[in-house]
């Protein structure tokens, strides 16, 4: 168990800088959402649903791994908005009938109960392509010259697509009722969730101009605590309630999934957990600045109710 108090201390930090990124995020991402005509009537409020309550943990990362690098968290707004316009796509779609049939997220109705299937399939399209949008926007801000930004967006595409979330989601589908098998399930959580988080720290530091190295040691710190949200994801559907997690609980077991707690138990998946923690905080120590905040996050992901 790592129980090391001041990591608690530096999560608590981490904590009040959800808190900044949430209401940063939250002003600017109508700037980014794109302007319905009434005739498309559902599309708009639909657009808009989604967004209510998230943690907002991948725009976090985007302003802090830029931070790291020597720009402000304002310099990349455009990039984070992106990432949680795209996460917030996927969760439109990853709640649909055909694929996990959750009825509530992030506290409220899922888009597909509260707007029909269409609306909610078209929504997620719209979602994906403004989160383009927004990340072409970011070409105008000084700091972050253009050929960055045209990198970050080549990445943005390979992190989301066929190679990384799109192919994770179809294995997890796939992967349904079939005996739980370590290297698939390796493949479904290290593309479905961990994919868009070392995208999102590889980002950060590509805007800011980091060396090489460095975008490559982002990425391999930001996979790695993706890959420790999804088992800790998967605890929390096996261990909590649908109040807490805005979103249903037992849904894995129900439907089969592939998932930690399926091949190891709910014991063996906690000890897994720990060990990932382990690794990610070694990775942090090896980051070039911000290492209370990059402690802390661990801890905030590692102890996580929701
Ligand atoms: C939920 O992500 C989907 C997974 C990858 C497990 P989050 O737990 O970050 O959801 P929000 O954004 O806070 O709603
Ligand atoms: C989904 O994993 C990851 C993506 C949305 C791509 P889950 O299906 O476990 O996420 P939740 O539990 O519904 O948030
Ligand atoms: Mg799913
Ligand atoms: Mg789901
Ligand atoms: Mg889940």
């Amino acid at each position: 168990m790592i129980t090391d108090s001041s990591l608690a201390q530096e999560a608590a930090q981490v904590r009040a800088l959800l808190q900044e990124t949430a209401r940063q995020v939250d002003a600017a991402l109508p700037d980014y959402l794109p302007v319905v005509s009434p005739h498309a009537g559902r599309l708009g409020p639909a657009l808009t649903h989604t967004f209510h309550g998230g943690k907002r943990v991948r725009p976090l990362v985007v302003q802090q791994a830029a931070e790291s690098s020597g720009l402000t968290a304002a310099a990349v707004l455009p990039t984070a908005c992106a990432f949680e316009l795209l996460h917030t796509a996927t969760l439109i779609h990853d709640d649909l009938p055909a694929i996990d049939n959750a009825d509530l997220r992030r506290g409220l109705s899922a888009s597909h109960v509260a707007f029909g299937e269409s609306t909610a399939v078209l929504a997620g399209d719209a979602l994906i392509i403004a989160a383009f949008s927004a990340l072409a926007r970011q070409a105008e801000r000084p700091a972050t010259p253009a050929d960055r930004v045209v990198r970050v967006i080549g990445e943005f595409a390979h992190f989301s697509g066929a190679e990384g979330v799109i192919g994770g989601e179809t294995a997890d589908i796939e992967g349904e009722r079939q005996a739980p098998e370590a290297d698939l399930l390796s493949y479904i959580h290290l593309h479905k969730t961990a994919a868009l988080f070392a995208a999102a720290s590889r980002a950060g530091a590509i805007l800011a101009g980091a060396p090489e190295a460095v975008v490559d040691r982002f990425g391999e710190y930001g996979e790695t605590l993706g890959l420790l949200f999804q088992v800790t994801d998967d605890l929390l559907d096996a261990t909590g309630d649908a109040a807490t997690l805005g979103k249903p609980a037992g849904l894995d077991a129900a439907a089969g999934k592939q998932t930690y707690p399926a091949l190891l138990g709910l014991e063996g998946t906690q000890a897994y957990a720990d060990q990932l923690a382990a690794r990610v905080l070694t990775l942090a120590a090896a980051l070039p600045a911000q290492h209370e905040v990059w402690r802390g996050l661990v801890w905030v992901v590692l102890r996580r109710e929701a």
